[in-house]
């Protein structure tokens, strides 16, 4: 059996492709072992598509990559497909879309819920917590993605406050704000593709730590 992980906010870019896609990359580095057949697999439920247009501009995309075909039952059974330990679905951001968010929830063991360091989130993020997440009684984890530490720490603390407040769960490891990152889908590079630069190594050590902090190392049992 896979596990499925969504990774959910209906606010747009606050980076759901970025932590899908590279916490994709990461997870396949570590489990794959060098088989040809990728432990993970990349699934597309929005409708804008960001991931795909990035999938399609990589060479040797270390893991399987599909696109949702519109039929509910296809997400529903993602963790019967076998030959898979991890599934990771990245979701629209937009309310319209919310039926697609629903279907994608709906076969979903856990939700990833990225969150830059910006008051500007707090509220969508609330929303989509209380709203989508609370009532399936799924499990979840923020995750505060973007943080610029040359920002200093004062939107960090502000954003870790405001989340504690809320009781929700939160991931030890923050995404930093790289431009690595940014420029990744017109680059055609997944993380794990990055140049052997310092920076670029730092960038991607935040998603190996994220991928240690959520387990995704080991066995994928349940
Ligand atoms: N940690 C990060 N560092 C730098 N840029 C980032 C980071 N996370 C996201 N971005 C950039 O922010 C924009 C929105 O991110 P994206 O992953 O597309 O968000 P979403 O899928 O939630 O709309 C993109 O240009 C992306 O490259
Ligand atoms: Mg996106």
């Amino acid at each position: 059996m896979a596990y499925v992980h969504v990774i959910a906010n209906q606010k747009g870019g606050v980076g759901k492709t970025t932590v899908t896609v590279n916490l994709a990359a990461v997870t396949t580095d570590v489990l794959s072992g060098g088989s040809r057949q990728s432990p993970v697999l990349v699934v597309s439920t929005d409708p804008q598509a960001s991931s795909v247009w990035w999938a399609d501009r990589v060479e040797g995309l270390p893991f399987d990559f599909t696109q949702y075909d519109g039929d509910p039952e296809q997400l529903a059974r993602l963790r019967e497909l076998d030959q898979y330990q991890h599934v990771f679905v990245d979701t629209p951001g937009s309310l319209e879309d919310e039926h697609i968010l629903a279907a994608a929830l709906a076969g979903a063991d856990d939700v990833i819920v990225p969150m830059p360091p910006e008051p500007l989130a707090f509220d969508p993020t609330a929303r989509t917590i209380a709203h989508v997440l609370v009532p399936r009684q799924l499990p979840y984890r923020v995750v505060i993605n973007a943080w610029d530490p040359r920002d200093g720490e004062a939107d960090l603390d502000q954003t870790r406050d405001y989340i504690e407040a809320q009781q929700w769960p939160v991931s030890k490891v923050v995404v930093r704000r790289y431009k690595v990152h940014t420029r990744a889908a017109a680059d055609g590079r997944v993380v794990t593709q990055y140049p052997k630069n310092r920076t670029s190594m730092e960038a991607r050590e935040d998603f190996f730590r994220l991928a240690l902090e959520l387990g995704y190392g080991g066995k994928a049992g349940r």
